[in-house]
């Protein structure tokens, strides 16, 4: 823990930024929309979602369904054209974002609000040292000195766990692994203490042994800095163990959100049901998987009444013609966007009254 606390020594700069009552985040009612040659892409449709500090929400949802989209408008990197936000609110600790200049976001994006993407190797800069790039952060944003910026590069390197950092502080990125190069990514983006960590698909692009080492680090930064941490991903799987909530995302709308305990002993919405039926589970081997049948709907084109209806099993008249009500309560913490929802979750009492496994095996990473 003093090692912690020396290596943000010169993170931490002075944050005139306090959350009220520990509300880091609040969006509401949030609308973005594409203008594409194809037509409008309605890519979210009111989602409102909020973060506490120290907590962990997990945004989970098949590809396309917004869950990028909902983090670039959180960041302020939204595409801008084609992606337009046309509605709602998004509020750091009280201040709404989506009016400020371009300057004054600047200001929040990486020391408040920081971000990690999927892909570390194309976020990485190959032509500098990745100890370069850390202190770079450091040098820019809190006027450190090269000696000061470059020995706190090599504690934060240190502290996502590269071996022999202080020797690897001159490599370049492509002479690290994947799950390396991921680390050096989350060294950056924790570099200026940010209040918000907004993880997307962090591990996506990695073997499953090292996509449950990276999870575990960013449960243990969380811990420690007490960040407030939006991870994304479309596997349930691999969020079981470090989510303290769950808010579930298809075509643009949130249609479930509950703690995450909940969500997997009893899904209240048919589309949360196949995601959970189609993890991996280790007391099943070898078994079929159940993958949702069908496709998420064209965003251009998103039909009447409940979105999922094509795809949902539970799916009666009503859901093809009037829309699914808003996201409703169906037991205390627990909301669902369905007409059935109170069906829905007792089935699912019924047919998921299992423990849930994570699939990596925590095995050590080499390179
Ligand atoms: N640059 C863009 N131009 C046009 N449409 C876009 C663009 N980016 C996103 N969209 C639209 O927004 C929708 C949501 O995209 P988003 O990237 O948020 O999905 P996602 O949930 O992050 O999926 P994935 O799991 O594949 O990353 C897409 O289906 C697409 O219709
Ligand atoms: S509203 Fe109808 S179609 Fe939509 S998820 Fe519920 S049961 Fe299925
Ligand atoms: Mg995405």
């Amino acid at each position: 823990m003093s090692d912690t606390l020396s290596e943000t020594d010169v993170a931490r700069g002075e944050s005139s930024w306090t959350p009220t009552d520990g509300r880091l985040l609040d969006v509401e009612d949030l609308q973005v929309e594409f203008r594409t040659r194809d037509g409008v892409a309605k890519a979210i449709n009111g989602v409102s979602l909020h973060l506490d500090e120290g907590e962990t929400l997990a945004v989970l949802g098949e590809s396309g369904s917004g869950k990028s989209v909902t983090a670039q408008a959180i960041m302020g990197i939204l595409d801008t054209p084609p992606g337009f936000v046309t509605g709602g609110s998004v509020r750091y600790c009280g201040t709404e974002l989506l009016t400020m200049t371009e300057k004054q976001r600047r200001e929040i994006r990486g020391p408040e609000i920081s971000m990690i993407f999927q892909d570390a190797l194309s976020s990485l800069n190959p032509v500098f040292p990745v100890g370069w790039q850390i202190a770079e952060m450091l040098r820019v944003h809190r006027g450190a000195n090269r000696s000061d910026a470059r020995e706190a590069a090599i504690r934060l390197m240190e502290r996502v766990n590269i071996p022999g950092a202080r020797q690897r502080v001159n490599a370049f990125p492509h002479q690290f692994s994947g799950g390396m190069r991921q680390r050096i990514m989350i060294a950056m983006a924790i570099a200026l203490d940010p209040a918000v960590l907004i993880a997307d698909e962090p591990t996506t692009a990695l073997d499953v042994t090292v996509q449950a080492q990276i999870m575990a680090l960013l449960a243990e930064l969380q811990e420690e800095r007490r960040m407030g941490l939006i991870l994304i991903t479309h596997d349930l799987g691999v969020v079981a163990d470090v989510a303290d909530r769950i808010a579930v995302m298809y075509a643009g709308k949130l249609v479930e959100t509950a703690d995450v305990h909940s969500i997997y002993a009893a899904p209240a919405h048919p589309y949360t049901q196949g995601l959970l039926a189609s993890i991996p589970r280790l007391d099943q081997k070898g078994q079929e998987l159940a993958a949702i049948g069908g496709l998420p709907p064209n965003l251009t084109r998103i039909p009447p009444g409940c979105p999922f209806n094509p795809r949902c099993r539970y799916a009666q008249d009503v859901c093809r013609h009037d829309p699914p009500p808003a996201l409703r309560e169906v037991r205390p913490g627990r909301r669902a966007a369905c007409h059935f929802a109170e069906d829905v979750l007792a089935d699912s009492a019924r047919e998921f009254d299992h423990p849930h496994h994570l699939h990596g095996d925590g095995g050590e990473e080499r390179r």
